[in-house]
């Protein structure tokens, strides 16, 4: 597992449009994306870059990693909407070009089993991008989670509604179940990129980096991963122990 350590948020966004640029050059078309706070500047700066001419989605499709129950595709905190006001319209991905779980499903476990079919007869995620909670979770895996998990219907922790509740009117507008890929299928993605900013992240990426793999911290099945990276800024760094973290410099990760 490799972890960038950015000075600020900007320059994690900057980290990590470089590996998903990267992967855009080399194979990458199925680009698994990440809703919430942390993914934005880097959303961001991808768009500015394919708005520029300096790489291109024209091919990419992108998979959502998780959706609130209950919420139809128009609401404005669907992630499907969130995806598509964050990322895909100012990067030129059309709606048909976007893939997700349908919360507002009748029969929602056969739709956690339509998704990781659609996921595989797409030929799997080259690139996951993902975010992290405050308490370890990695889309909705919320702790503890089994570690081969399979998309599915999960309970919301009550700290995640908590943490998503700035998004909502009320804390109790904000969804209790949601439909999430599983900590296996998170894991099929080829490349795996994790972006951490801010204080408030620093225990869940100490416990994810440096803790024992366990359920009881979802993102830690990423020290499992063969190709993974943390991207974080100082802030979300500060509880790290080991010394010997890369710090980012420009154009030097290519890990072809
Ligand atoms: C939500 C999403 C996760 C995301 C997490 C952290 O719960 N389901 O995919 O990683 O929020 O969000 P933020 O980056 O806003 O802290």
């Amino acid at each position: 597992m490799d972890v960038v350590i950015a000075a600020d948020p900007a320059g994690a966004a900057k980290a990590a449009a470089d590996i998903v640029a990267r992967a855009l050059r080399h194979r990458a078309v199925n680009l698994g994306v990440a809703t919430g706070s942390s993914p934005v500047p880097a959303y961001q700066e991808l768009a500015q870059r394919a708005q520029r001419g300096e790489l291109s989605f024209g091919h990419a499709r992108v998979f959502l990693l998780d959706e609130y129950v209950g919420l139809p595709r128009g609401h404005a905190e669907s992630y499907h909407q969130v995806i598509r006001r964050d990322f895909t319209e100012a990067a030129g991905i059309p709606d048909s070009r976007i893939e997700g779980p349908r919360g507002d499903a009748a029969d929602l476990i056969a739709e956690a089993d339509r998704y990781d079919h659609v996921i595989t007869t797409h030929g799997g995620i080259d690139l996951q991008i993902l975010g992290i909670g405050t308490n370890g979770h990695i889309a909705f895996n919320e702790p503890p989670s089994s570690l081969s998990s399979r998309t599915r219907v999960v309970a919301l922790a009550e700290q995640t509604r908590e943490d998503n509740s700035r998004f909502f009117h009320h804390i109790d507008d904000v969804p209790q179940l949601a439909l999430t890929q599983g900590l296996g299928t998170i894991s099929e993605a080829r490349e795996i990129v994790l972006i951490a900013t801010g204080a408030h992240k620093a225990p869940a990426v100490a416990a994810a980096v440096e803790g024992p793999l366990a359920a009881r911290c979802p993102a830690s099945i990423l020290q499992w991963h063969p190709r993974a990276t943390f991207v974080v800024d100082a802030a979300a760094a500060s509880q790290l122990e080991l010394p010997a973290y890369g710090r980012e410099r420009k154009g030097t990760r290519d890990r072809g």
